[in-house]
């Protein structure tokens, strides 16, 4: 099975957002990645749940939310509530990561727990049993565009041994920088979904952006 794609609307046009979310769900793209930011735990604002309400009935693809907000155990129902398949919480962001995954899971959300580029696998080996996907970020988070930190590979081969050796079963997503240029070396550090942003919205062809990037994960 091939790399699962999911396309951030961070990058996208918001003029035509209809256009652009079933370009890439036609060009094959599974989840639509959606960039949640409070200006607090990063410094950009973005969208909050009533986008993924919206965005809902546009759309087959699974809803991707990353919530980059503090305490985001405040908004995690809010956005359960609005159509979210998957919810990715930072552990960073809130002294109660447990509950925050505990309460998407209690909503029948798929539960994601994320790391900076300058936070140890260790900070969430003590969830790692309880979440459907692991989001290892590859820049800082606030930013589309940003280049890729090589640094972060490392720790996508550190969970995929703790994932095999214990038996856990979470895909392993990763986030920022991701190109034609960047993505064979986390798939193959053991990454099997892949957010891109600027790679496939912001030049020609998003349809072939996306193929190519399918091409080199296979
Ligand atoms: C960054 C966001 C990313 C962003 C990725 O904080 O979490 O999802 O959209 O954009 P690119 O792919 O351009 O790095
Ligand atoms: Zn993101």
């Amino acid at each position: 099975m091939s790399g699962i794609i999911a396309p951030s609307i961070l990058s996208a046009d918001y003029t035509n957002l209809e256009r652009d979310v079933k370009l890439v769900e036609a060009a094959g793209a599974e989840y639509l990645h959606i960039d949640v930011m409070d200006g607090n735990f990063v410094p950009s604002i973005s969208y909050g749940p009533n986008w993924v309400k919206q965005l809902r009935p546009e759309t087959n693809m699974v809803l991707d939310v990353h919530l980059m907000v503090m305490n985001p155990e405040k908004i995690v129902d809010e956005f359960a509530d609005a159509g979210a398949d998957i919810i990715g919480v930072h552990v960073e962001a809130t002294p109660h990561i447990h509950r925050a995954l505990q309460m998407i899971k209690n909503k029948g959300v798929k539960a994601e727990v994320v790391i900076n580029p300058g936070t140890p696998v260790l900070a969430i080996e003590s969830v790692l049993d309880m979440v459907d996907q692991v989001l290892v970020m590859t820049v800082n988070p606030g930013f589309g565009g940003q280049k890729f930190l090589p640094s972060t590979i490392e720790k996508i081969a550190q969970l995929k041994a703790i994932r095999d050796e214990l038996g856990y079963d979470f895909d392993i997503q990763i986030d920022g920088g991701v190109n034609n240029e960047t993505i064979s070396a986390a798939y193959e550090a053991g990454a099997n979904v892949f957010v891109a942003g600027s790679y496939v919205y912001d030049k020609v062809d998003p349809a072939a952006k996306i193929a190519t990037l399918k091409e080199l994960t296979k």
